[in-house]
């Protein structure tokens, strides 16, 4: 029986092509709000000179990334040069300044791990979290965007990833389920692994782009335009990408063992990065290298209850694209 339904998933599947599309396209945001985020963040840049002429401010995030759905918050990063006052006392000042501004529901987390000022700009409704020269988060968007440009088959991809993990309640990582940064690595190093390859590794090309942060160095292969065609070979439709994403996740991915990794474009193992048993807090039980940041994971923040609900949700999520009679429908239920 299970033969016949592998038989007839390869002549129904494409028929899921279109919703799939429809789905994508429905989620990006429109050039009008892009123009308002733009306004947003030059008003807020306006402002923060007053204090500090040289600081600059840079978008990063989905906002920025190219995997941001329509009505999103915005991430910035205030770059500021290292002076006397602690980072909790620039996001307090800034935080008088957004308030006075008659910016809403201003406040300062300045315990939270990445500290940021929160804010609402009431003439566009727009939700924005400001946080202080985190150089990383910026590059790591730019490597996300340069990604997102080689194969458009990778931001239809995320956005029905990220879509689903929303809707089924698996984006949360306060609740130990994973980031929508990391559900988009997972779909990079997807593609990367197809046969044929849809995305190349451009951390192993020959870098044209270079950047040392905080003593890590970035480097990679940047200059994307020359590899539209790279993922050309391979023909599989993002129905059957959908189909295959969940379920990799669901009855393929070694979980005691693997590790993704899109910096090398390929699986390590937990051993190789000592990865095989809990420190402190991190616990290992999916492992997602950051591409830069190579001693952290991801995964992190997924403990043993969380990991249940994930793998549930993926086993459910794969058996929605085999047996459901409409899975475009089913997959994104609200949990
Ligand atoms: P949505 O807001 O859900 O649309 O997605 P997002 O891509 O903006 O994700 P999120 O707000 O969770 O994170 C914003 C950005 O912070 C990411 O795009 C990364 O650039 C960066 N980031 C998030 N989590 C991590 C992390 O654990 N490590 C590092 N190095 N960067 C992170
Ligand atoms: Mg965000």
């Amino acid at each position: 029986r299970n033969n016949r339904r592998v038989l007839e998933y390869h002549s129904d599947i494409e028929r899921l092509n279109a919703p799939f599309l429809a789905i994508y396209e429905s989620l990006i945001p429109t050039e009008e709000e892009k123009a308002k985020q733009k306004r947003l963040l030059t008003s807020l840049e306006k402002l923060v000179n007053k204090e500090w002429p040289s600081a600059r401010l840079f978008l990063y995030g989905s906002c920025a990334n190219s995997f941001g759905v329509s009505n999103s918050d915005i991430d910035v990063c205030l770059e500021i040069e290292d002076s006397d006052i602690s980072k909790s006392e620039i996001l307090l000042k800034l935080a008088d300044m957004l308030h006075s501004d008659n910016l809403q529901n201003v406040q300062a987390l300045t315990r939270a791990r990445v500290p940021i000022v929160k804010l609402m700009d009431p003439d566009t409704g727009i939700s924005c979290d400001i946080c202080i020269n985190n150089v990383l988060a910026v590059v790591n968007t730019k490597l996300l965007r340069d990604y997102a440009q080689i194969d458009a088959r990778l931001r239809q991809l995320a956005f029905i990833v990220k879509h689903w993990a929303k809707k089924r309640r698996v984006n949360e990582t306060y609740q130990g389920t994973l980031s929508s940064y990391a559900y988009v690595l997972m779909c990079i190093h997807f593609l990367q692994t197809r046969k044929p390859a849809i995305l190349p590794c451009l951390q192993e090309m020959h870098a044209t782009y270079t950047v040392t942060v905080d003593d890590i160095e970035c480097a990679y292969f940047d200059r994307v335009e020359d590899l539209r065609d790279f993922g050309s070979r391979n023909i599989e439709s993002i129905a059957q990408l959908v189909w295959a994403f969940f379920d990799y996740w669901a009855y393929r991915h070694d979980y005691a063992n693997a590790v993704i990794s899109v910096r090398t474009g390929s699986i390590i193992s937990k051993r190789a990065k000592d990865w095989t048993r809990r420190i402190g807090n991190d616990r290992h039980l999916i492992c997602i290298e950051d591409p830069f940041e190579v001693s952290h994971d991801l995964g992190r923040v997924v403990d043993k209850h969380s990991i249940k609900t994930l793998r549930e949700e993926f086993e459910r999520a794969a058996h929605i694209m085999q047996f459901d009679p409409d899975p475009c429908v089913k997959l994104f239920e609200p949990y």
